[in-house]
């Protein structure tokens, strides 16, 4: 029935609802910009942040234009620029030269956005009369989850464009209320992984509005065997990443991937992105100024490559968790023999639970500000702060079925999975089974990692 659909959950409300509020984040990220941060493209990998608000009305202009009779594209140039990757969708810009045009300017493209959203509105309201309500639904959530990736991307963006220099209101910085050490050991076996695994046991909720919505990567639910493993209960820290760094880990090969001794050497890296060395003191630039590493040596690690977190876990004798291991560790509680949603259960996250964008911190917290958040072994912080590298290829699941042409399938290959969500990740937006995917040697993002190891 149409009806269940459109009502997500209790706390989503309606779709309308739910479209109104994720469309206006967006802008609401963006509105500490001035007009000439909308346009520059610092690198290759990043989008000037007036792209991101085109190219996210673009996605719901094409479900306009393939659900919506007698829909009349917008601009045929907008198609243009605002498409990203989809091949099936025509011709588009390359993605490096997206900040080589000062066309359409930001005002035009906030009036192609606000057409799109008069457009989507009156088409919600009118859903009923479809006869393929529930599948335009599901297209429709599609968005907002490709719009909530966007919100993240929109935060890496803006901090590679301008860091310290955002001015933007930021929630007061955590700190620790815990101290988590140690490894947890988890028993292995046969087990269920991927969305919809907690149905093997009794449902998680069924309610918990981050369970209405998954991507295809993340099914379907499948049995994989597990050996018994132990996992550190807190990510790793950026005081353990400095003694690796004092203990010349960037300048020993034997720490290395042959492909990251090679990238190492070639782009000169000596410590993870937004540190720099000051008066041979390290520091670290972040949305709220220059710290010293030092002082903030309890925090995790973040803006780390795959190639620099097996590195580290290499040098201090363990390994980087598969993302069996990880969703196993953060979902399973062996006491009551269930799966549930999240590590802390099947309510979806809340502030004092996890580290994510609605905090507002606008920074990764200290270990151990989070114990609310804490799994039946001990884990701490695995949704929210950092994206944690795992050691698995992002492959597609046995069974998996593509649910929409372009999105995820096509990305089945040379990149590895990361697990758990960061500061920049929309709360709604989360699950313990989302497969989030970057190449082995890109750390643009908020990625960090905890270690685990054999038993
Ligand atoms: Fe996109």
């Amino acid at each position: 029935m149409v009806s269940t659909i459109r009502e997500f959950s209790k706390e989503t409300g309606s779709i309308v609802d739910l479209y109104k509020s994720v469309r206006a984040r967006t802008m609401q990220i963006v509105s500490p910009l001035e007009i000439e941060d909308y346009v520059i493209q610092t690198a290759d990998f990043m989008s000037p942040p007036r792209w991101h608000i085109g190219h996210t009305s673009w996605f719901f202009e094409t479900l306009l234009q393939a659900h919506q009779p007698g829909y009349k594209v917008y601009s045929t140039d907008y198609l243009f620029y605002f498409n990203s990757y989809y091949e099936g969708f025509g011709a588009r810009i390359e993605r490096p030269k997206r900040g080589t045009k000062s066309r359409p300017t930001v005002r035009a493209t906030i009036v192609y956005r606000n057409h799109v959203d008069e457009r989507m509105l009156l088409f919600l309201q009118s859903l009923d009369n479809l006869p393929n309500a529930e599948t335009v639904l599901a297209l429709v959530r599609l968005g907002l989850e490709h719009e909530m990736q966007h919100q993240e991307l929109l935060v890496y963006d803006i901090k590679h464009l301008l860091c310290d220099q955002f001015d933007v209101a930021m929630q007061p910085a955590a700190s620790s209320t815990a101290k988590v050490e140690g490894v947890a050991e988890i028993e292995g076996g046969l087990m269920w992984l991927g969305f919809g695994s907690s149905g093997v046991n009794p449902p998680p909720g069924g309610n918990t509005s981050n369970y209405d919505f998954a991507f295809d990567n993340e099914k379907p639910a499948h049995q994989v065997f597990l050996k018994d493993f132990a996992i550190d209960k807190a990510l790793v820290s950026n005081g353990e990443f400095l003694e690796f760094m004092r203990d010349g880990g960037y300048q020993n090969f034997r720490w290395w991937f042959s492909e990251g001794w090679e990238t190492v050497n070639r782009e000169q890296w000596r410590s993870p992105l937004y540190w720099e060395l000051h008066d041979g003191r390290w520091m670290i630039r972040d949305f709220s100024g220059l710290h010293e590493a030092e002082s903030q040596a309890d925090y995790p690690v973040s803006h780390v490559s795959f190639y620099e977190a097996s590195a580290f876990a290499k040098w201090v004798g363990k390994r980087l968790p598969t993302e069996a291991e990880w969703e196993r560790a953060a979902c399973y509680d062996q006491e009551r023999s269930t799966v549930n949603a999240f590590p802390w259960g099947d309510n979806p996250p809340a502030i004092a639970q996890a580290n994510l964008f609605e905090n507002g911190l606008w920074s990764v917290a200290p270990i151990g500000a989070f114990p609310k958040g804490v799994n039946a072994y001990g884990c701490q912080q695995m949704i929210g702060d950092v994206w944690e590298w795992t050691t698995s290829d992002y492959v597609p699941y046995p069974g998996f079925k593509s649910e929409f042409d372009e999105y995820n399938d096509k990305w089945f290959v040379n990149q590895k999975v990361l697990r758990g969500g960061s500061f920049a990740t929309p709360q709604l937006h989360i699950r313990s089974t989302y497969r989030n995917f970057f190449h082995a040697h890109e750390r643009w993002m908020v990625s960090g990692f905890r270690c685990a190891r054999d038993v």
